[in-house]
């Protein structure tokens, strides 16, 4: 249960487990939070057992229900499976399932696959094959088709589980006398911090004492063994009310550890961990930003940073639009690939898709030993520690600063820059944990007002240049966590259509930028604050310290500490993320957890 409890975060509608007894499986499942089973096991206790298996869902196969929660049952209740991903051909497999005799339950693929699973360990049982659990994986795994993880435990087999894995994320985790699985390392944390990374299309056997992995095929294969470098408590609250609020507290820890021995006491970056050709990063002519979500915002942000510093063209795509648009990559294109998870399979795709036409790929990424770094060139790693809301908080900021000292990087390289500019720009970032902390420190007024505006029907934000994305993000967790309609607009487009949502009484949040900043900017994005309020707008206004001119136009005004227009990012999201939170609460949302999401989203 508290491995589960830990993974919960990747889906919530339902969950379920099945354990090995003397006397055959013992299962329970339920639908909706992982709490209700609990509540369940607690009613109906499971007999003591050594080995199981369980599961929680994020529905894309029929209602989440008792019914299609995993796990599910085969060759008539001796064989368990759960599952992750989508099985693209479950339609023509259960048809034929259907044709010889077989019956089904839920409407979910995983059912289709255990039965696939249960017909062929019979088989193989009945020609005597001394390790028919494993055999019976590898076949039913070259005959699925899309993205799985699958788990089985079978009576017959005491003391043995057996995964198979395609496209969607497995890790073991190496014990003494005892193994594991689980969608990633947070599922045994507890017992053990040595992991194994499993390749694509492999399946692995566990028992207490050995872990057996191979091709589909039974080649023999090897995981990549690594150490997880945090702990526990890292995965818990800390004494926060909910991990949100621990994760945007964490904030200046997350930056501060991104930055940490990625450049030397003159103020060089070391990116030791770019091991891509120099000669290839000097010539490349394009950059392509490949993320979803709040990743995409950050490579948003990014964006303005790496042409400033770099010259180079950089372009910023959603992930899922990029490989079925014909795009233009080829070897002289970089491709970033921000994910947190690693997990994303839209992004995970988009990579090879890219990598297919000669692009080099530097990921960046949150979580170690998952599938986007494996796949990638290279990888930069945010070090954030483990993100658990499904909302993503700290790791946009690590992200951001991650791609800023790979910007920086490039302009190190190739020139671009003088070494003490760069200089001068680690400088100013490093100042930023403890310019996050002045914000976290005194967000009171923040909190008040979102608490004030818990009933709100919909909200909208502006920024220009780096702010545009600011906004976006800021809207975005409004959207996933109070079920607020917001949305963020370049307030450069207010005039071109926007304008016209504004009436009497209607939020608006205007990120300004610095007075000191770009061109006119700061004076733009002021008329557009008088503007909106022209005509009706309530405008709650997110502005550096000391920029008293936007006083007279704004309902409520929020300072960051002054810092360079670039690095603003990191600090005008910060009030955003804790305005969406404290709303959220005061409405009594879960807001670790909100409606409908999954944290990875290992599905196209
Ligand atoms: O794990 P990833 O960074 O690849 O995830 C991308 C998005 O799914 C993610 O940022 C999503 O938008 C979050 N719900 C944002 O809070």
């Amino acid at each position: 249960m508290e491995g589960l409890r830990r993974l919960e975060y990747r889906g919530y509608d339902s969950a379920g487990v099945a354990v090995l007894t003397p006397n055959g499986i013992a299962s329970r499942k339920k639908s909706g939070k992982l709490s209700n089973l609990v509540a369940e096991l607690e009613a109906s206790p499971l007999p003591a057992s050594m080995t199981g298996i369980g599961h929680t869902r994020w529905a894309t196969h029929g209602a989440p229900n008792d019914t299609n929660a995993h796990p599910h049952l085969a060759d008539n209740g001796k064989l368990a499976v759960i599952h992750n991903g989508i099985i693209e051909n479950f339609a023509e497999l259960k048809a034929a399932l259907l044709e010889q005799g077989e019956t089904f339950l839920s409407e979910t693929d995983t059912e289709v696959a255990a039965a696939l699973l249960g017909g062929i360990y019979r088989e193989l049982t009945a020609a005597g094959d001394p390790d028919p659990l494993t055999n019976a994986m590898r076949k039913a795994s070259q005959q699925l088709e899309g993205a799985f993880t699958l788990l089985a435990v079978h009576q017959d087999s005491p003391g043995v589980v057996v995964a198979a894995r395609r496209n969607s994320p497995l890790v073991v985790g190496l014990g003494d006398g005892e193994n594991f699985l689980g969608s990633d390392v947070s599922g045994f944390i507890d017992f053990t911090r040595r992991a194994v990374e499993l390749g694509q299309d492999q399946v692995v056997t566990i028992t207490p004492d050995e872990v057996v992995i191979t091709d589909f095929f039974g080649a023999p294969a090897e995981g990549k063994e690594f150490h997880v470098d945090w702990d526990a408590a890292a995965a818990e609250k800390g004494g926060y009310p909910s991990f949100m609020e621990k994760e945007i507290n964490d904030q200046p820890d997350a930056v501060g550890q991104t930055l940490l021995g990625r450049s030397d006491a003159q103020g060089r970056l070391i990116l030791d961990e770019l091991r891509i050709d120099e000669a290839i990063l000097r010539s490349v002519d394009k950059i392509v930003v490949l993320a979803c979500g709040t990743s995409a915002y950050a490579g948003q942000v990014a964006k303005y940073a790496i042409e400033h510093w770099c010259r180079i063209p950089t372009e910023v795509e959603l992930s899922h639009e990029f490989r079925y648009r014909d795009p233009i990559v080829n070897e002289k294109t970089l491709v970033v690939a921000i994910s947190q998870s690693g997990e994303t399979m839209d992004t995970l795709m988009a990579v090879r898709y890219a990598r297919e036409q000669g692009a080099k790929v530097v990921a960046i990424c949150n979580t170690n030993g998952s599938t986007i770094p494996r796949e990638s060139d290279a990888v930069l790693y945010t070090h954030a520690g483990p993100e658990i809301a499904v909302a993503s908080t700290k790791a946009f900021l690590a992200q951001i600063t991650a791609a800023y000292l790979l910007g920086l990087y490039l302009a190190q390289l190739r020139g671009n820059k003088y070494g003490d500019e760069i200089a001068d720009v680690l400088a100013d970032l490093a100042e930023m944990p403890a310019k996050i902390q002045n914000i976290l420190d005194n967000a009171d007024k923040v909190k008040k007002l979102a608490r004030d505006m818990a009933d709100a029907k919909s909200v909208l934000f502006l920024g220009r240049h780096v702010g545009f994305p600011v906004a976006m993000e800021g809207a975005l967790k409004l959207k996933e966590l109070a079920y607020i309609h917001a949305e963020g607009f370049a307030a450069g487009e207010l005039k071109h259509g926007p304008i016209a949502l504004i009436e009497d009484g209607q939020p608006v949040v205007v990120v300004v930028p610095s007075p000191n900043g770009r061109d006119s900017l700061h004076a733009k994005v002021v008329s557009n604050i008088q503007e909106i309020r022209a005509r009706g707008a309530v405008t709650i206004v997110i502005a550096e310290e000391g920029d008293t001119s936007v006083e007279a136009y704004a309902e409520h005004v929020f300072y960051v500490p002054k810092t360079p227009t670039l690095l603003a990012p990191l600090l005008t999201t910060v009030p955003l993320q804790i305005f969406a939170c404290e709303l959220a609460s005061a409405k009594g949302y879960d807001v670790d957890q909100p409606r409908n999401l999954a944290k990875s989203v290992t599905v196209e």
